[in-house]
């Protein structure tokens, strides 16, 4: 059924990307992959240069000419690409407003008029920042991106929605939790992960704020998310928003440090309240499992374990020697900032 569709992943160089990339093949698609590898990664998707179905761009998403090469001949497109998560926009704002506002913009433009089909433009919880009391944020929850990255999304997703009526192709907005998982470039830049590496590795773990409620959801979770917006009825996500993760995802620093301490009960820990980032939200997953039926496969204890076993296979032991391949730090991008 999926032998004829052909999705562009825009940023499947990353953590997310490759993971998808893997589970799109696996699923008979054709996947172009478009990335700038600003972090270097280029290693990751090299094991699937031998599939026929993959094919690999390297380019910036913000080059209207490499951008519409890109889109020549695919039906679907997934977009991924950008400066991700708070700290590194904050480092390069610069960079920032020109890759994740202007250059997604950009690529917006660019899409009407192809014939394409489903548009998934990937955004995050993290536009809630901050939910008052015990509520929990549905789609329609008031927004409040309290970072750069944040404010981006936020500008992606309202121009998107304003398009209803205007373009030929039906883009849907996926506002993922915080991800965990294995991956060929894994993230240790992210709570779960690096909170269970560096428990295990038994150096003493910082945590600011523990009182503070995140959603998280397993990268395999995330890829049957855009599997099933690829392969829903167009009435259920043409235009529509849908926070992706699991109510049971929701979690506070606290917990996920007490789940860890479940397998590593002698890591030390201490905690500081008051840290920079002032996030504190609890999101409701009722429209997704409603209208997608879907419920995460995966719970923040399975991410744990995994990856605990992977770290007993020294499977991550260049980590520290290469942070940037592992995290989110610093770019060489050409603009000012
Ligand atoms: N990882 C999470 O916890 C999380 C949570 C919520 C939302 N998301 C969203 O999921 C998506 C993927 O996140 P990730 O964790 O894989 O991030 P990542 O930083 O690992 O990957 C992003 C990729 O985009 C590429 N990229 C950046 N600018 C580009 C440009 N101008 N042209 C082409 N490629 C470019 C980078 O080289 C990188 O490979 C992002 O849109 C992110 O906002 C992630």
């Amino acid at each position: 059924m999926n032998a004829g569709r052909k999705i562009l992943v825009v940023g499947g160089g990353g953590y997310v990307g490759p993971v998808l990339t893997e589970h799109l093949l696996g699923a008979g698609y054709g996947v172009r992959n478009m990335d700038l590898f600003l972090y270097a990664t280029q290693e990751v998707l090299a094991p699937f240069d031998a599939n026929p179905r993959f094919e690999m761009v390297q380019a910036d998403h913000c080059d209207r000419a490499r951008l519409a090469g890109a889109l020549d001949g695919v039906t679907d497109v997934v977009i991924l690409g950008g400066l991700v998560g708070d700290p590194i926009t904050r480092k390069y704002p610069d960079a920032h407003r020109v890759i994740n506002h202007d250059g997604i913009l950009g690529l917006i433009d660019t899409l009407d008029g192809r014939g394409l089909d489903r548009v998934v433009f990937v955004s995050t919880c993290s536009n809630y920042g901050l939910v008052d009391g015990d509520a929990l944020a549905g789609e329609d929850y008031p927004l409040k991106p309290l970072s750069l990255y944040a404010e981006a999304k936020v500008a992606v997703e309202q121009r998107l929605l304003a398009l209803a009526g205007k373009v030929d192709y039906r883009p849907t907005i996926l506002r993922f939790a915080t991800a965990f998982g294995l991956a060929p470039r894994m993230r240790f830049d992210l709570t779960v992960n690096e909170f269970t590496r560096e428990m295990y590795l038994g150096r003493e773990l910082l945590v600011y704020d523990s009182h503070t409620w995140r959603p998280y959801c397993h990268l395999g979770d995330f890829c049957d998310v855009i599997g099933r917006v690829l392969e829903a009825a167009e009435r259920d996500v043409a235009f529509q928003v849908f926070n992706a993760g699991g109510d049971t995802g929701n979690f506070t620093k606290q917990m996920i440090v007490d789940a860890i301490l479940e397998f590593l009960p002698d890591a030390p820990i201490r905690y500081e309240n008051k840290g920079q980032d002032t996030r504190n939200y609890r999101v409701d997953f009722a429209k997704i499992r409603t209208v997608l039926d879907f419920e995460p496969a995966y719970t923040v204890r399975d991410g744990i374990s995994e990856l605990i076993k992977a770290l007993d296979d020294q499977r991550f032991d260049d980590a520290d020697a290469r942070p940037n391949f592992y995290g989110n730090y610093e770019i060489d991008y050409p603009v000012a900032g």
